[in-house]
């Protein structure tokens, strides 16, 4: 049981780790969510501080959650949970990092919106659920330009994927769990749908449009 408490710990602490605010403040003296979108995440990194820390904030808050949700494997090989349980922690596990990522303790409970750490946890449970979430993404980007609604309509795949034959899981807790990051993810972006619907929210450009 120790064990297993100090994993579930280090897993929301992981996902703590603000990557973004750091990257800013290290690297350009700012505080990210004085800028752009305010989000201290890697789509705002990209928009306020280029590709390069863009890149760097991606790679890393993905990574955590990989990594986060990989302790329950750890968990397994220490012997604190049997191989029936390990789902069960692995979600335990990402979902804790998730929340880390946007309730930090490290930077005032202030994080960002959860994508890439959700795309990180899910890429250790269904890489090929993922796969398909990623061209979803993709494509939604291609057409529509915004970020947000990309990741909140690539988050809604993820869990409708999960009812088609070659990507339903064996256990239905991961169904269930693709909606609750759907609408977590949903959630997290609230004042994105705002700016939506305001006709507000920002682009990306893109293939040298404008
Ligand atoms: O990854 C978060 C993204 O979906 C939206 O970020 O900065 O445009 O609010 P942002």
């Amino acid at each position: 049981l120790p064990i297993v408490l100090g994993l579930l710990v280090l897993a929301y602490l992981l996902g703590s780790i603000p990557t973004a605010l750091w990257v800013g403040q290290r690297f350009f003296g700012l505080d990210i969510r004085e800028h752009g979108s305010g989000n201290a995440g890697a789509t705002n990194t990209f928009r306020v501080l280029g590709k390069k820390p863009g890149s760097l904030v991606m790679a890393v808050d993905v990574l955590k959650g990989w990594a986060a949700t990989s302790l329950a494997q750890v968990m397994l090989q220490q012997g604190a949970i049997q191989e029936g349980q390990l789902l069960y922690f692995q979600l335990a596990c990402g979902i804790l990092a998730v929340l880390g990522h946007i309730y930090p303790v490290f930077a005032g409970f202030r994080g960002g919106k959860g994508v890439a750490t959700v795309l990180g946890m899910m890429l250790a449970i269904a890489p090929l659920t993922v796969g398909v979430c990623l061209l979803v993404f993709l494509a939604m980007l291609f057409i529509w330009r915004y970020v947000s609604l990309s990741s909140m309509t690539a988050g809604l795949a993820f869990a409708l994927l999960q009812l088609l034959p070659p990507f339903r899981p064996d256990n239905s807790l991961l169904l269930i769990f693709g909606f609750v990051l759907a609408g977590l993810l949903i959630y997290t972006h609230r004042a994105n749908i705002q700016r939506l619907l305001a006709g507000t929210e920002s682009r990306v450009p893109l293939f040298g449009r404008r």
